[in-house]
């Protein structure tokens, strides 16, 4: 019998976007990558802010106290420091290469603020949405300094920041995540070199230009900073993002998770799978029912 071994096949972009202007929390400034008119979700990653600003006024407000239901919200800077606080008790200074991974489960009550009054604040966040049998879990926290965030270093001069998921060369990222096995990573790309990464079949993924410009893609799309490129998913067991920084060295995020083919109910910050659960979401946070979780 003929055995056929297909090659990997590389991920072909079908879609860029660059999102839309927008304000949230106290008046934070900010641009909307994911949860907009173009792009509602991509499964499972329902919202994608970019920040990043000099201006005080721009982010001095921050986002102050809120509730979340129902998935997990992921803050990572750039530059600048913010603090965070929630109702199960965890508190943290996210600084500049530092990620939180917050699991809001069945309900907390988080702050985001800045711990700056002047300079850059950079970063970016992602909420991933958690499966149906997960939305009611217990509120959970994962916070890595930069320092805990592994480096990757090629001698050709990339560097690959994982925060979680692994490298081909085999670096593991941090943050745990069992229920769409996420990928994230930032990456620094020298002019001319070739990065490979290979990513699960069904997996949902992006590309976010961060600095410079960029080629993916069988067809050799060109995506430049400030845009989001959706990479289609494959119908063989692996395929392989290939990127190459065009011109001028290129920063960029990886961003890539199994798709959970569930019903989404949004309401404000709460994600669920019926509009009965949004509505009670509303309700026991109107009625204290989830603000000082971690115990059942
Ligand atoms: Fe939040």
């Amino acid at each position: 019998m003929k055995q056929t071994n297909t090659p990997p096949r590389t991920r072909e972009v079908t879609q860029i976007t660059e999102g839309v202007e927008t304000s949230d929390g106290d008046g934070v400034n900010m641009t909307r990558l994911i949860a907009t008119q173009q792009l509602s979700d991509l499964d499972p990653f329902l919202l994608l802010d970019a920040f990043g600003s000099d201006e005080p006024g721009d982010y001095l407000g921050g986002f102050p106290s809120h509730p979340h239901r129902g998935f997990e919200t992921v803050t990572y800077l750039l530059a600048g420091r913010m603090r965070h606080k929630d109702s199960a008790g965890n508190e943290g200074v996210i600084e500049a290469g530092g990620v939180q991974w917050m699991t809001a489960g069945k309900g907390i009550v988080h702050s985001e603020m800045p711990e700056q009054e002047n300079g850059l604040l950079q970063g970016f966040q992602l909420w991933v949405n958690l499966p149906a049998k997960a939305k009611m879990t217990l509120p959970g926290y994962q916070e890595f300094g930069a320092a805990a965030i592994p480096v990757e270093q090629h001698p050709d001069g990339t560097e690959i920041r994982v925060i979680t998921g692994k490298t081909d060369q085999g670096t593991v990222g941090p943050v745990k995540n069992t229920y769409v096995k996420p990928l994230y990573m930032d990456v620094t790309l020298p002019a001319g070199i070739p990065f490979q990464q290979t990513l699960n079949a069904a997996d949902n993924s992006f590309i976010y230009v961060i600095e410079g410009q960029i080629q993916t893609g069988e067809n050799a799309h060109t995506v430049t900073a400030k845009q989001l490129a959706i990479l289609e998913p494959t119908n063989n067991e692996k395929g392989r993002v290939k990127v190459i920084a065009t011109e001028e060295a290129a920063r960029f995020l990886l961003v890539s998770g199994q798709p959970l083919n569930e019903p989404v109910a949004r309401g404000g910050p709460f994600v669920m799978n019926t509009a009965e659960e949004i509505r009670q979401a509303f309700d026991d946070f109107k009625n204290n029912r989830f603000q000082e979780t971690g115990r059942d």
